[in-house]
């Protein structure tokens, strides 16, 4: 089943720096360079879990630099972040200082049953093993309310110029995975665990940013992170000429769909 998924359950291992997990060798240039999330997501998460997010006990998996946690914590939600990688959970503490992180896999959380309103994974639920990490999610989950919410900010792939570009890095990025993981997730947790009714929906949006930008962004994904520095900037200026005649102001208007899965424990 595993296989079939288009954003692939990725197993952590040493990338071309050594690191063990991903994205350890770009921490900065992630928190720098990635996108956010759009206010609609956070809406459709209260909506899909019936409950607001302020007040709420919320558990932020896979926390990197704490991109989606900064915007749990912003819409009033007492969070705690748990991240294993050094160098992402180093930026995070730097960036967020006051937000409680713990440095733990998804796999096993360090949590006590029925102690979070809402567990969430912004595109990282695929580096963990389904098999533990939806069980431990449900076990951390308080009943009857608790919910898991699994989402991925991806290339909108109704976007000509990024369908475009993403099939030009899939030919040359040797560890490329597909993003876009559609309903997927869903399909996984209910395969699962039968009895849940994993609810599944998709938001588009867009954001403006320097070329430059763009192309830190794009070097900040696990595949770009593992190729040298060297193979990875020919990629990065053959994007930059292309992307300039598109967008001859160097403004370049990013694509996205945020591809969001919401469980509530108890159906
Ligand atoms: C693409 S980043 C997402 C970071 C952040 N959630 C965001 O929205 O920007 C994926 C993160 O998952 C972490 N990770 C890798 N394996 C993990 C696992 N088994 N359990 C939890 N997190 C894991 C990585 O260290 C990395 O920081």
């Amino acid at each position: 089943m595993m296989g079939r998924m288009t954003h692939a359950v990725q197993r952590p291992g040493p990338d071309a720096h050594g690191h063990r997990f991903p994205f350890e060798s770009v921490a900065d240039q992630y928190e720098a360079a990635r996108p956010g999330y759009p206010p609609a997501l956070l809406d459709a998460i209260e909506e899909l879990t019936g409950r607001p997010l302020q007040g709420s006990r919320v558990v932020d998996v896979g926390a990197g630099t704490g991109i989606a946690t900064r915007l749990l914590r912003d819409r009033g939600a007492r969070v705690v972040a748990v991240e294993p990688g050094p160098a992402m959970a180093g930026v995070l503490s730097r960036v967020l200082p006051r937000v409680p992180l713990v440095r733990a896999l998804g796999d096993a959380l360090p949590f006590a049953g029925g102690s979070a309103d809402l567990v969430t994974y912004a595109q990282s639920w695929h580096w963990t093993d389904p098999a533990r990490s939806v069980p431990e999610a449900l076990r951390v989950l308080a009943r009857p309310h608790g919910a898991l919410a699994l989402w991925w900010n991806v290339p909108d792939p109704d976007v000509t110029w990024t369908r475009e570009q993403e099939a030009r890095l899939a030919r040359r990025l040797p560890g490329y995975h597909a993003h876009g993981v559609t309903d997927e997730a869903a399909r996984i947790v209910r395969g699962l665990c039968p009895a849940l009714a994993p609810v599944f929906r998709r938001l588009h949006w867009t954001r403006r940013i320097p070329l430059d930008t763009h192309l830190a962004h794009l070097g900040s994904r696990s595949s770009f992170a593992a190729l040298g520095p060297g193979e990875a900037a020919a990629v990065l200026a053959d994007e930059r000429a292309l992307l300039l005649e598109l967008f001859p102001d160097g403004a370049v208007e990013e694509a996205f769909a945020v591809d969001l899965t919401v469980t509530v424990a108890s159906s």
